[in-house]
């Protein structure tokens, strides 16, 4: 039986099916009021893991997340990322883990999100220019983290980080077709660490796969739901944050929670992508 919670940093639980964000309309005008019923409806469904960062519109998305659910249901956990900087809203956004750069995202998402506390950060990618103790004890001594997160590592840099914080969390894409991850996922299962993967959905992939499509059929699911029931059994520390703007596609999602695959099946979709 597939387990539903997850205790991230063994304490914070979740259901394990989370929600990314990032794809949620933040401009003012006609698309807002539906970004904010997503984003509300999610939570809704039971899900209690959202997914955003400071990248997504620069703070707009943690915006319209507090817009949507504050003051928020107890058990909900919004995780949000720091570490990418643009010096103005037309530039490219590029790596960058100055102390000073992080407490100020960090700063900025406490105020953005109406909290006072942030329980699970995510360092957004490891910036080359700065030494990561730098970056990962700014975070650990910043006062308001719970917990510390990163995004696309590899399984040395994870370990090179746990030498000087705890790692509750890594976020690398990873789904049933692209499993170049495996060995970072590896590391988080034998260290209790929560995995969130993103880009779980696979995309039109997963629509065009004729093995995903005949395990969906006889589970009378989806290609999403077969892709995203996979990574749940796959590994209990993994928490995918499947993002979408549409309400439909939300509740598909959330349903793939009870898509029970059986051996047989896991068997076929575990061929699909050989670990790299
Ligand atoms: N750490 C990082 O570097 C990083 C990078 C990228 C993303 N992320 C996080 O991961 C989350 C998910 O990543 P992602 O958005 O790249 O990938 P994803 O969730 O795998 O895919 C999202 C795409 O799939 C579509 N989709 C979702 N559910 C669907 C369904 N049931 N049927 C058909 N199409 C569906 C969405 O379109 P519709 O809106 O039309 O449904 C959207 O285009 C993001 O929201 C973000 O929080 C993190």
């Amino acid at each position: 039986m597939t387990a539903t919670a997850f205790r991230i940093g063994g304490d914070l639980e979740v259901h394990r099916l989370g929600f990314g964000a990032m794809r949620l309309p933040t401009e003012p005008g006609a698309a807002r009021p539906a970004a904010l019923a997503v984003a509300r409806r999610a939570v809704e469904l039971g899900i209690t893991l959202i997914d955003t960062a400071h990248m997504y519109g620069g703070g707009a998305n943690e915006e319209l997340l507090a817009e949507a659910l504050h003051p928020y249901p107890e058990d909900l956990l919004i995780t949000t990322k720091v570490g990418l900087t643009r010096p103005d809203p037309s530039a490219d956004w590029k790596l960058d883990g100055r102390p000073a750069v992080l407490r100020d995202q960090v700063e900025q998402g406490l105020r953005r999100l109406r909290v006072e506390r942030i329980e699970l950060l995510q360092l957004h990618r490891i910036d080359p220019e700065t030494p990561l103790a730098d970056q990962l004890g700014t975070l650990r001594d910043e006062g308001k983290i719970g917990r510390i997160g990163l995004s696309e590592v590899t399984a040395e840099e994870l370990a090179e980080a746990r030498e000087t914080v705890e790692i509750a969390s890594v976020q690398n894409r990873y789904n049933l077709l692209d499993r170049e991850h495996e060995p970072v996922l590896t590391a988080c299962e034998e260290a209790g660490i929560a995995f969130l993967p993103w880009r779980p959905v696979v995309w039109g992939d997963s629509r065009a796969n004729a093995e995903i499509l005949a395990v969906a059929a006889e589970l009378e699911a989806t290609p999403t739901q077969v892709a995203l029931a996979w990574l749940l059994a796959h590994s209990p520390v993994v928490l995918p944050i499947p993002g979408t703007a549409r309400i439909d596609h939300l509740e598909e999602n959330a349903a793939a929670g009870s898509v029970r695959l059986t051996p047989a099946h896991r068997e076929i979709l575990d061929r699909l992508a050989a670990p790299q």
